[in-house]
């Protein structure tokens, strides 16, 4: 499955007000096709990646829910019937966040349309293609300190909030960047997802990376303890209910996002900077995947 990075971001898709550019987005679509493979949207509502006419042009609340409307329908329109299931929100929770329901104040959404953007959101998604399957994605959910454990609380209240206001969300992306010096959540994790679970949400793993960048000692004990951390953490999500779909963000470590911090970035997807096989893939290999 293919997930484009960028390509169906605003700013790639919408440049200029109504001026839509699928160009990137059916380079990629016209290779799914060829290697039978499906694809996964991303995304709708974010707060970066966003053109610069955009926030201006939110000028009101009927007028701010007019752009996202038809945004969501040309969309929605270009990559049906290929795209079935998208991350309608993204990042919306933000652990810095001043609001009581951390929600995340730089947003765009939130600005212009205040707390509702949310279930708004899902509603024009479901309205533009009642088939389509809705995520709410995230980070920093994973890990047990103090910032994703506010984290984890804020995110169960907004999806029952967006539940009760009729917005149909129907999974959780847990993003999965993980850093393997950081302690998981264990118990207040499991029982996080297990929360989420009664939602009646389905888990995906959508952004799995990891960053062994802190890990110290010998080459051996360091491919050790990352592949030891990263089958706890696949092990944990599994025990507390089936994970329906997992996604690494990139395919090898030549072109992963965290190289932009760390030019000389190894062991964080399952292919290396050379397109080899690396210790992740071994351990996706193992419990998790027929590859
Ligand atoms: O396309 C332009 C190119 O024309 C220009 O020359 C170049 C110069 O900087 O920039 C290119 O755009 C970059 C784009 O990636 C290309 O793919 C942007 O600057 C850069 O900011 C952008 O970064 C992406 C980032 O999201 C912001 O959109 C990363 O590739 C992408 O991996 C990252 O993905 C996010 C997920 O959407 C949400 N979860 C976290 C994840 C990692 O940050």
């Amino acid at each position: 499955m293919l997930v484009p990075e960028s390509e169906l971001k605003w700013f790639s898709v919408q440049p200029s007000p109504g001026v839509f550019d699928f160009s990137g987005y059916r380079r990629m679509a016209a290779f799914a096709h060829a290697n039978d493979m499906d694809m996964r949207g991303h995304v709708f509502v974010w707060h970066r990646a966003n053109p610069d006419w955009l926030e201006g042009a939110l000028t009101d609340r009927r007028t701010a829910e007019k752009i996202l409307a038809s945004h969501i329908k040309r969309v929605t329109q270009e990559t049906a019937p290929l795209i079935r299931n998208w991350d309608v929100v993204n990042e919306a929770i933000d652990t810095e966040s001043g609001r009581e329901d951390g929600l995340r104040e730089e947003s765009i959404w939130l600005k212009a349309l205040g707390p509702d953007y949310i279930p708004l959101a899902f509603k024009l998604a479901h309205a533009a293609d009642p088939g389509l399957t809705l995520a709410y994605n995230d980070y920093g959910l994973e890990q047990g300190d103090g910032g994703n454990r506010r984290k984890r609380r804020c995110t169960l209240r907004m999806l029952e909030k967006c539940l009760r206001a009729g917005g149909p969300v129907h999974a959780l992306g847990l993003q999965s960047h993980l850093q393997a010096h950081m302690p998981l959540a264990h118990n207040d994790f499991r029982s996080f997802l297990r929360d989420v679970r009664a939602l009646g949400l389905a888990l995906y793993i959508t952004e799995l990376d990891l960053d062994v960048s802190r890990l110290f000692g010998r080459m051996d004990d360091r491919i050790k303890l990352a592949q030891n951390y990263l089958r706890a953490y696949l092990d944990l999500v599994q025990e507390e209910g089936a994970i329906e779909m997992l996604l690494t963000w990139g395919l090898s470590d030549r072109y992963s996002w965290l190289r932009k911090d760390n030019p000389g970035l190894a062991g964080a997807l399952p292919l290396d900077a050379d397109f080899d096989r690396g210790p992740m893939w071994g351990t996706l290999k193992e419990g998790w995947l027929h590859i």
